[in-house]
């Protein structure tokens, strides 16, 4: 019966379509280019979390309205946007099982059709008609230039503490998670409790959700993630495994890492990959998430109880879910 159904999977599909309808209409320009490069971006598909949170985080609070959806499209855009600019920095070639844009169409194009999505997002934000809105997006965005950098900066650094890494994950990816629960709070009309409620728990799961993503480039299954595994040892990039094994392994293990990142390169992921599996690293990254998801799960208590905060709960579970 449908009613015996989770939120998720009576709700999710009809909701998916109005945010696929803003975001189809929104993706068009008279420039052929943008059109075809944005839809191809936009139709490999994605997992949409973060228009998802956007709308869960005004649902929970009863608010459901055309500015939800359109809203949630923007949160979709900003994400779209750091992605096309993202493979760029990070020389990636494979995103959602295709091609990167940068791969295809070449670095300019995709950075430029980033910053038409990016400037998109904005107009549908100045559509909203809320300066708090525009205020929070404007911040986060921001944040979010500010963690790229400071990972750049970062790279090949084998000296970065945890709480380095930490930081740099929450301004990077953490923050738009932030951002997207926090629009569905405002636009619900929220109380400054609910509105910090939804804030955090979005903070959280980000945090959690970009830790299983840094385990799952070295775990995953480029059918599953559509992601090559591998780019952050290629680019030299200290995420949690490789700082947690700088610390924690042998004087060898640690001094093969370092080596690994100092140079950045694809050669060294063998065997940086097996010290990885053979230690207790991945559980190591895979406590430090449930930690977070807890820390968001312990933040819908000041929502009121309802299928739509069950919905909120399985997501951030969800986040961890990804690795077995
Ligand atoms: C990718 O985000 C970038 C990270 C923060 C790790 P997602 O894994 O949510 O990307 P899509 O939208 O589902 O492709
Ligand atoms: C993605 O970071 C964060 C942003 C897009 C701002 P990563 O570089 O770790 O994510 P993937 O692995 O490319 O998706
Ligand atoms: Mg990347
Ligand atoms: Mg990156």
């Amino acid at each position: 019966m449908l009613e015996n159904l989770p939120y998720f999977q009576r709700h999710l599909p009809a909701d998916m379509a109005k945010v696929n309808e803003v975001v189809n209409q929104a993706v068009q320009s008279d420039v052929a280019l943008i059109s075809q490069i944005g839809n191809y971006i936009i139709s490999a598909g994605g997992k949409r979390l973060r228009p998802v949170i956007t709308i869960l985080a005004g649902k929970v609070l009863g608010y459901d309205d055309p500015k939800l959806y359109s809203l949630a499209a923007m949160v979709e855009f900003i994400h779209t946007s750091t992605l096309l600019h993202d493979d760029v920095v990070d020389e990636s070639e494979l995103r959602r099982g295709r091609a990167t844009a940068n791969n295809l169409f070449g670095n300019a194009a995709a950075v430029l059709v980033g910053d038409f999505l990016y400037t998109r997002a904005f107009q549908l934000m100045v559509g909203s008609g809320s300066m708090k809105i525009l205020e929070v997006m404007a911040d986060a965005t921001n944040i979010i230039a500010e963690g790229e950098v400071m990972q750049l900066m970062n790279i090949g650094n084998t000296d970065i503490t945890e709480a380095e890494y930490v930081q740099v994950i929450q301004y990077k990816t953490a923050k738009l998670f932030e951002a997207a629960a926090q629009v569905g709070a405002i636009l619900a009309g929220a109380d400054a409790g609910q509105e910090q409620a939804l804030k955090d728990y979005g903070m959280y799961v980000g945090t959690a959700f970009q830790i299983i993503d840094d385990v799952l480039d070295y775990s995953g299954d480029t059918e599953e993630t559509g992601k090559n595994v591998g780019d952050d040892l290629a680019e030299g990039k200290p995420t949690l495994p490789l700082i947690y094994l700088m610390q924690n392994g042998s004087e060898t293990v640690a001094a093969d890492v370092r080596n690994a990142l100092e140079n950045a390169d694809r050669s060294y992921f063998e065997k940086i990959h097996a010290y990885v599996k053979d230690s207790d690293a991945l559980a190591y990254c895979v406590t430090e998430a449930r930690k977070a998801v807890d820390n968001a799960v312990a933040c819908l208590e000041k929502l009121p109880q309802n299928e739509v905060s069950d919905a909120l709960r399985a997501l951030a579970e969800e986040s961890l879910a990804r690795v077995s």
